[in-house]
Parts: structure tokens; C-alpha cells; sequence
């Protein structure tokens, strides 16, 4: 199946984990701009929120709608607890992710991506987009034929070079089986790396082939948007150029490392896109990094661009899944004027740099680091790599440092790196409980150079904001310009949208 495009404007960016939960990409995509739930680690999240007593009954209701009945109720069964657990109880552990990932955790996969597009698609019949890092590539293919089960219309994915994404999304709206190469450091020709999904070993019943989202790659130069179209295994429907003062991960930047007064890596002149390159690969694209303002959409607009994604600006917005009090600290901050935002080069296991916001109390402060006992549980961001006797192992640079090493990890790669997984759970409400309450896990919340920016989205007496309200100031019309001039029709919500920034076809 396949359909006619009309792209968006906006695209509301990814924000992993749980920061661009259905909530969030569901109020965007009912404006008609493209919401964009993160994909990453909702296994984790959805049994997580189950044993929270699923306030507000949204998983139950994503459950009811999965098409194969028995694998839902396996989930309710065994992580729902009626009225939520005790905050001094654990969550209970997952298997950690690996090549051959037990059966309850490929359904989990399939289930939770499923029911966080089926939410973020409830009550209106705009499309909705799904987010991955290609980074974590064994959850890719049952992640994907959830969400796809569940309609998604876009899927877009940076942080790696995805080649193969465009082909297994072929061959999963078919129901076929889909194979990935997992990146295992070490390898040798005859190594077993491939990881293959077969939907039918999941389907209680046939069903009529799916929607083949459109493919978004998310790139940082022209090289690598080159390469995509010369060597994905299927179409590339597109891309998102992000720059260096986007939230999350940044691609390091090109050459050799170095690093400002502060420690932040520099970029310089060959890290910027050409955009006279891109546009001649003759597809869409929107700019990302700093396009959260009405000005830089106008100017992404001139320069060729279908429109802009946004992170930062929706990151803090009432419907993301940022837990409130960090939400509210930072949102102070940023109209204190005392908001700041560290590129941090060494924080993320994946190695790339990652933006943290200073903010007390979280693990973007150095005592809160240390006072961490180092545990990876949760395993998202592992490197697989080739053991002494030929079988795959995995580690990652922010577990216990002996652990590491035994594992044949080198120590310099374990200096300030910091458990990103456990982090990232705790910025959404879902932070692990350890020894019986003793110890419970602190967040760390990243956000774009543009956090400081935040209050142009807000009245002056107050600290809360909508999406709509983004949305509303990006589309402003331009001042330079007279309304006959900028053609303004009514559209969704109580904004008037300029009909320059509607959206258009592809
Ligand atoms: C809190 C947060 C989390 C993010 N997580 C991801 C992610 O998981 N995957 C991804 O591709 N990009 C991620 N990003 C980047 C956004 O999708 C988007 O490209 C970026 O924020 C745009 O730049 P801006 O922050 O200046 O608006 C994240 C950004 C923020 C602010």
C-alpha cells in the first residue's frame, strides 16, 4: 500500500525516551503539523507505566485495539498492577536486549510501538511519524512492524547510517520476513550477525499488507545523504539536516576532536550542509537545530527546505512526557536567563556528544554522578562485540568499569560516561527504585541551545505552554509582509495559519 504526500511544515522531532510520548506527537498531528513519537525503549516504558496502575487506562485502551489478542493480554498479565506499585518497589527487570532477544521481549516490542502510534493517532486522521536511533539496532524490526501494524506514516531515523531500513520497511508492510545486520566490533567473515523478524511467527491471523511508512533519514552532511541514496536497499522519501545545536545526540564534528575552553567539541565550516547540494538531490527536506522561531522557519522555507523539525521548543510544552518538576525548574531558568546547555562529549556510552541542561539535583552535576553506584540494567545503548571464543557479548562504557574491561573494553572509554538508559527513565517518572527505596535513580535531561529561548512560547505571567502554542508562534505571519500577502486562511485549532505554511504536496 501506498499513498499521496502531503508533507508538513513542522515535524515535532523524535525525543527519546518517552519526552515525545503519544500524548505529545497527538496534540501536534491534530493541528496538521507531524507529531513524531520517539521509539526508543517502549518495551521499557509501556511495562513500566502498566505497573504504575496505567493511570488514565491509555495503555489498556492501546492493548484492546492490538490486532493479535493473546500477546496483549500476556503483557497485562504479567505487568499490571492494580492501583500502581509501592514507590519504595522496584520495577521489575527485563531481559536485556541481545541477537536472539527471548520471544517475550520481541512481542513487547511489537505490542508497546503499536500502542504508542495507535494513541498518538487517536481522534483525528492526520498521519504521525515514529523515531529511532540507529544506534539500537536489535529492537529495530519488531519495533517496526508495531508501529507499522499500528499505521505509522513515517518513520525517521538518525544516529547511524540506517542502508537497510528502507528495505525491511518493504518487506514488513508484506508481512515477510525482515533481516538486520547488527554492527558486532570484532567480527569475522562467518560470523552469524543477522538478526531476522518473521511476522507470521507473531500473527494469529492473516491480515491485508500494511502502509510502507515514508522513509526520513536524519543526517548531518551531504556525504551521508549522498550515500543513503545511493545505497539504501529501498526508497528514501527524505531528510531531516540537523545541526550542531539540536537536542540529544550530536554527530561528532568532522575531523579530529577538539574541544572549547569548556569542553565542548568545536565545530566549524565543514560541518555545515550545503544546501545547494542537497536541494539537488531532489528531495524534501526540513532543517533541524535551532529552527524553533517563526524567523528561522521563514528562512528554512527561502532556503528550499518543505519545513523545519523542532525539538527543544516542544521538549518543555504541558503535553511532553518531561517529568514536571525538572520541566518547571529548566522552564524557570530559561526565563531567568539562567539556562545553560553543555554539549557533553564523553556523557553518552554511544561516544557521539550529547547535550545535557544543567539542572541541580540530576547527573548533570558532578556529585550526583558520583554518588551513582555505576549498574547498566538496562542495556539500550550496549556495543555488541566479538568474544574470545567467537560468540557475540555485549558492554557498555557506562557499566561497571571492571565489568567492562573483563568484557575487553578499554578503561579511557569509561571516564564520565554516564547511564543514559537509567537517566532517561527517571526524566519521564519511571526512575528504578533500588534497595527497597535506598537508592533511586536521578535524571539527566537534554535539550537543544535553544532551551533559553522557551519563554516567547509563554505569556508573561506564566510558566506553561501548549504545542498549539508553538505551533501557533512558528506559523505567525510575517511582520514584513501585509496579510493579502501572506494569504491567510482559518485552519485547525483557533490559529490562522498562512497558507504559504500549510501543508503541500510532495
Ligand atoms: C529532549 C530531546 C530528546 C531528543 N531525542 C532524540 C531522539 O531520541 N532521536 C532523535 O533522532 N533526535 C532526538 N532529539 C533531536 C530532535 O528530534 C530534533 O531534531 C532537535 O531537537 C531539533 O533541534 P532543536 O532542539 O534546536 O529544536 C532530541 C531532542 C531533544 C530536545
Amino acid at each position: 500500500m501506498s499513498r499521496v504526500n502531503s508533507y508538513p511544515i513542522i515535524i515535532q522531532g523524535g525525543m527519546g525516551a518517552g519526552i515525545s510520548n503519544w500524548e505529545l506527537a497527538r496534540a501536534v498531528s491534530r493541528l496538521g503539523q507531524l507529531g513524531v513519537v520517539s521509539g526508543t525503549a517502549l518495551d521499557q516504558i509501556l511495562v513500566r507505566r502498566l505497573q504504575d496502575g496505567d493511570p488514565g487506562g491509555h495503555m489498556r485502551r492501546g492493548l484492546d485495539r492490538f490486532p493479535f489478542r493473546k500477546m496483549a493480554e500476556r503483557i497485562w498479565e504479567t505487568y499490571y498492577i492494580p492501583g500502581g506499585k509501592s514507590e519504595k518497589q522496584s520495577y521489575k527487570s527485563l531481559p536485556k536486549h541481545s541477537k536472539d532477544s527471548p520471544r517475550e521481549l520481541i512481542e513487547l516490542c511489537v505490542v508497546a510501538n503499536f500502542v504508542e502510534v495507535t494513541l498518538a493517532r487517536e481522534g483525528h486522521d492526520n498521519p504521525v511519524g515514529i523515531n529511532y536511533l540507529e544506534k539500537i539496532q536489535i529492537p529495530h524490526l519488531s519495533s517496526l512492524y508495531g508501529a507499522m501494524l499500528a499505521g505509522v506514516e513515517y518513520v525517521l531515523m538518525g544516529a547511524g547510517i540506517p542502508l537497510k531500513i528502507p528495505g525491511v520497511l518493504d518487506r514488513l508492510a508484506n508481512h515477510e520476513p525482515a533481516s538486520y545486520q547488527l554492527q558486532v566490533t570484532g567480527a569475522q567473515d562467518g560470523d552469524d550477525t543477522t538478526i531476522t523478524f518473521v511476522p507470521r511467527d507473531f500473527m494469529d491471523r492473516e491480515l491485508p499488507p500494511l502502509l510502507r511508512p515514508d522513509f526520513l533519514a536524519i543526517v548531518a552532511s551531504n556525504t551521508l545523504a549522498v550515500t543513503l541514496l545511493k545505497k539504501a536497499n529501498g526508497r528514501v522519501d527524505g531528510f531531516i539536516v540537523e545541526g550542531p545545536t539540536a537536542g540529544g545526540h550530536n554527530a561528532p564534528p568532522r575531523g579530529k576532536l577538539q574541544l572549547n575552553e569548556a569542553g565542548e567539541p568545536i565545530y566549524g565550516e565543514r560541518d555545515i550542509v550545503d544546501l545547494e547540494k542537497l536541494r539537488q538531490l531532489g528531495l524534501p527536506f526540513w532543517l533541524a537545530g535551532g529552527y524553533g522561531s517563526a524567523e528561522k522557519l521563514r528562512e528554512a522555507l527561502a532556503e528550499g527546505a518543505t519545513g523545519v523539525q523542532v525539538g527543544t521548543a516542544f521538549a518543555f510544552c504541558a503535553e511532553s512526557g518531561l517529568r514536571e518538576d525538572y520541566k518547571q525548574a529548566l522552564v524557570k531558568k530559561a526565563i531567568s536567563g539562567k539556562a545553560k546547555v553543555f554539549t557533553d562529549p564523553l556523557a553518552s556510552p554511544t561516544s557521539f556528544p550529547f547535550k545535557v541542561a544543567k539542572l541541580e539535583g540530576t547527573v548533570s552535576e558532578r556529585e550526583v554522578y558520583a554518588a551513582r553506584p555505576r549498574i547498566c540494567d538496562l542495556g539500550y545503548l550496549t556495543e555488541a562485540y566479538r568474544t574470545a571464543d567467537g560468540t557475540i557479548g555485549y558492554r557498555c562504557a557506562a557499566e561497571p568499569v571492571s565489568v567492562y574491561l573483563s568484557k575487553g573494553g578499554k578503561e579511557e572509554n569509561t571516564v564520565d560516561r554516564k547511564c543514559l538508559c537509567n537517566a532517561l527513565m527517571s526524566n519521564i517518572r519511571f526512575p528504578q527504585v533500588r534497595g527497597g527505596g535506598g537508592y533511586v535513580e536521578k535524571g539527566m535531561v537534554t535539550s537543544g541551545d535553544d532551551l533559553s529561548e522557551i519563554s516567547s512560547f509563554m505569556s508573561s505571567d506564566s510558566s506553561v505552554y501548549n504545542a498549539a502554542d508553538v505551533i501557533a508562534i512558528l506559523l505567525a505571519p510575517d511582520p514584513a509582509l501585509d496579510a493579502s500577502d501572506q494569504g491567510l486562511i482559518p485552519c485547525t485549532g483557533n490559529t490562522a495559519f498562512p497558507s504559504h505554511v500549510l501543508q503541500r504536496e510532495g
